[in-house]
Parts: structure tokens; sequence; C-alpha cells
């Protein structure tokens, strides 16, 4: 076997002597690459964002930005990143850089003042630049549509306050954080950036494949990193190591590393699996592979689950959702994880397997207790499925502080089928108000058979208030999660009634 090594900006590097546990970006700092900054360490400034060559959805190639500081180094064994150093093109000896076009834009519309957070958003800001379905309008249009003029915030020209005239998407940056520039030059930069030209470099990778996974075993002080080849040996090893920790994007193992100290001595990749990454339709499922990170789902269903394309802009950052994956969230087992209240409303079910083969798992049935589930030691999330037709009313309510990258106090997902004015079937999944993700049985109950009006719905949302056991703790009251349930049915049925009448 190859020693492992990554390809930094061009140049492999070999990742011995790094422990398995070493992250990538300690693991670019401790050579020097020190533009990637470390200020959480927990996945919620940005200010670690690398870019990462993945398989592409419009070209073999996208240049992925995720956060450095979750991902260990190991995962990247063969692989080909690239750092805010590597962005700017080298000059003449004694000259300096010539800056790239993103990095330009930042420093001329004042988007850094103390430089801390800016070498991450420019590492977002450039995967965005290199989105391939990112619509641009000619740079002169953009050029003007970013002048800081006396525009109110948000406007800048663009047909909506989320996307600039140059088709760049903010929610790009909503996993990045800057504590003292202020947003609106950021903005003003992301806004003016134009398209990538011919000889771009970088734009010119995206159209050939990204490095083919490979098998990693990387052992140092006595632990191990192993990336097996294919879903059988993993299954196997799973058999035979049932304590090895399973990681897919490590969004949430990368926090347990750097926050709680934890270590273990065989963590084992699967993100790259074929059997993981997977997303097929059939005529009464779909079926989404464990594996896939929620920005291939989002990009790859393109709005075809419509309550799945409400989640995924409340789920966490695109930082996050370029790497976390729905294995990795059901895997968890939290009860305020965000994809189980709308997986649980679409009906979908787990498929599970082992060296003995598969089994299927309604979702309903998979969780047990807090962060427990009838997943077996050495058993993998292969896949999730939700069936189809799907329910033609639905919604997702994420009740948090903020209104993006937040953990919920509350959600709740429905997916409702009402046929002339009549609720004929109500699915209802709830976070954050009991030990594990649950249906609201009682409340499906009292919205099933009765007309879709003002009487049903406030009955209902007094029984959906009085559902599961919502706690005290630092986020929200228990009476508070209460009142937001009984709200949530309210808002919903609001909603569909204003829908009807415009
Ligand atoms: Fe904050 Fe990585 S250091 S997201
Ligand atoms: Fe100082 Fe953003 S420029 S944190």
């Amino acid at each position: 076997m190859v020693a492992a090594r990554i390809t930094v900006n061009g140049k492999e590097v070999p990742l011995s002597p790094s422990a398995p546990h070493t992250t990538v970006l300690d693991f670019l700092r401790e050579r020097g690459l020190t533009g990637t900054k470390e200020g959480c360490a927990e996945g919620e400034c940005g200010a670690c964002s690398v870019l990462v060559a993945r398989p592409g959805v419009d070209k073999p190639t996208d240049w992925v930005a995720v956060n450095a500081c979750l991902l260990p180094a190991a995962a990247l064994d063969g692989q080909e990143i690239v750092t805010s150093e590597g962005l700017a093109t080298a000059g003449e000896p004694g000259t300096p850089p010539t800056l790239h076009p993103v990095q330009e834009e930042m420093a001329v519309r004042g988007g850094s003042q103390c430089g801390y957070c800016t070498p991450g958003f420019i590492c977002s800001m450039a995967a965005e630049y290199y989105r391939p379905d990112r619509c641009a309008h000619s740079h002169a249009d953009a050029d003007s549509a970013a002048e800081p003029a006396a525009e109110p915030a948000g406007s800048a020209g663009s047909a909506d306050s989320e996307h600039g005239p140059n088709g760049f998407d903010l929610h790009a940056l909503s996993g990045n954080l800057c504590r003292c520039t202020g947003y609106r030059p950021i903005r003003d930069a992301a806004f003016a950036v134009g398209t990538p030209t011919e000889d771009d470099l970088l734009a010119q990778r995206r159209e050939q494949a990204p490095p083919a996974p490979v098998a990693t075993a990387y052992t140092h002080d006595g632990s191990a990193f192993l990336r097996p080849g294919t879903l059988s040996e993993a299954l196997e090893l799973l058999r035979e190591r049932p304590d090895a920790v399973v990681v897919a994007g490590s969004t949430d193992w990368g926090v347990e590393v750097n926050i709680r100290s934890r270590r273990a001595d065989c963590v084992v990749a699967v993100d790259r699996l074929p059997e993981l990454r997977a997303l097929r339709v059939a005529s009464d499922h779909i079926e989404i592979g464990a594996a896939l990170t929620l920005t291939e789902i989002e990009r790859r269903l393109d709005g075809g689950v419509p309550l799945l394309a409400e989640l995924f802009p409340q789920f966490a950052s695109r930082l996050i959702r370029n790497s976390a994956t729905l294995g990795g969230n059901l895997g968890t087992g939290s009860p305020i994880g965000d994809s189980p209240p709308v997986l649980l409303a679409l009906e979908a079910s787990v498929v599970l397997a082992d060296t003995d083969g598969e089994r299927e798992v309604p979702l309903s049935d998979y969780f047990t207790g807090y962060r427990q589930s009838v997943r077996r030691r050495g058993e993998l999330i292969r896949a999730v499925r939700i069936p189809l037709p799907l329910s033609p009313v639905t919604a997702f309510h994420k009740i948090a502080k903020r209104r993006f990258d937040d953990i919920s106090s509350v959600a709740v997902a429905y997916a409702l089928d009402i046929e002339d004015g009549i609720v004929r079937t109500a699915r209802i999944g709830l976070g954050g108000v009991a030990a594990t993700p649950i249906r609201a049985l009682a409340t499906e109950a009292a919205l099933e058979g009765r007309p879709w009006s003002a009487e049903t719905v406030e009955a209902a949302a007094l029984v959906l208030r009085a559902q599961g056991t919502p706690m005290d703790d630092h986020r929200a009251s228990a009476e508070y999660r209460s009142a937001m349930l009984g709200q949530s049915l309210l808002k919903l049925y609001a909603r569909t009634t204003e829908a009807v009448s415009s």
C-alpha cells in the first residue's frame, strides 16, 4: 500500500508523522500553511475552510469547501485540496503573488479587517466562484451592482436578497463568521466576482475526475484510521472491530475529538463506498445512499422531495452540508438532529447492512432511547428509503435562536394529504421534545378524517402541545417548546389557507 499522502496546492505531502486523529487544519498548520485558521474547532466559524476536489454534479470535479477543523487528515489520503495560499498565483522571485479574483475583490471592497476569518471566507467564496451552475451575468453588471451605493442591504441589484446578479448564493458563506468587518463589504465582494477565465487552472481542473478514493490503513502509536475499499471489506472490518468509530463527513466525530478530547483506537471511514453513495428513484420509493453529502442530495434531487428541499437550507451551514450525511445524522441518534423529524414525516425507512445481509427498519421503529437505536454493533446504515408517492402538503418548522446555522429548540415536520378539504393522512415528525425524535401520533389521529378547518387545527394544536416530554435547558424552557409545537400547526394552517385564497 502506498504511504498515505495528500496533494496540497499541487504538491504531494506525506501524512506521516501525524496521528490518525490529527485534523486537516492541524496537518496544514504544522506544515507551515497557517492561512487556514482555528476559530471554534467545532464547525461553526469557517475560519478553517479549505477546498477539496470532489465528484461533481455538472462537471467531473467540483471544488467543495469543507471545515478543515473537523476532518481527519487521514480521511484525505490520496485526495487533493487547495488552501487560501494555493489560490494566489506565485510571481517572479521578489515580486508579490497575483491575487485570485476572489481575494482581489475582498481586498478592494474592504472585506477584511483583522483578517483572521478572511482565508476561510476566501475558500468558501472560491468554491461558489467555481460552482458550475452558478448563473453568472457579465462582470460589468456584477461590478456596478456591487458598488457600495445607497441601496438597502440585500438589494444590490440582485434578483433576491440571497443571490447576487452574478448568481452568487450567499448561503455559500453561511458557515463563515466575521467579528470585525461587518458583512456588507464581504457581500459586495461576493456579488462582484465574475466568472473564471479560460486559463484559470482550478476551473480547468474541474474537467478531469477527482482522485479516486484509495483504501487507507494508516496507523500511528497504536491507533488506526482505516478506509476499506469495498462494502464487504467494511462490513467484515466492523464485524471484527465492532468498537470502531464509523465516520463519513466526520462533522460529529470531529467535534468529539476537538472539544471533548475523545480518541479512538480505530476509526473506519465509509464515505467513499459506492454502495453508500447511490441515489435511485424507483416506482414506489427513492433510495438515498447513507454517505451522500447533504449538498449532493440537495443538488441531485433538485427539489424533487419538497420537504427535504425545505430542510437543507436550515441544516447547519453549507460548509457542514458539504460533508454531513443522512447516515451520520441518523447514526448519532441525536434527539435534536434536523433530518429525523423530516424523515419520520416522510415515513422513511433505514437500510441496515452487516455481513449476514440487509434489513429494512421503519424510522419510526429505529430510535429506542437517548442516542440509542436498533442498529446492532457491526451494522452499517447503507441507505435511507422514502416511499412514493409523496404527500402534497409539507412543511418543516425549525425553531432556533438563529435562523441559520443553529441547533433547534424544537423541530416539526409535516406531510399531509388533504383531499376535498378532508385530511386523509397526516404524518408529523418531532425533534427536541423527547429523548428521541418521535412521531406525533395523537396529533395525526386528531387530524385524520376531519375537515382541514380552523376548528380542527386549533383542537389538534392543543394535542400537539402535549406531545412528547419536553425539558427545560439552556436553549428553551419546556413550556416554550410546548407552545411552539402548537403555534407550528397554526402556522401551517395559516400558510395553506393563504395559498388557497391567493
Ligand atoms: Fe471554526 Fe473550523 S475552526 S469552523
Ligand atoms: Fe476580523 Fe473578520 S476581518 S474577524
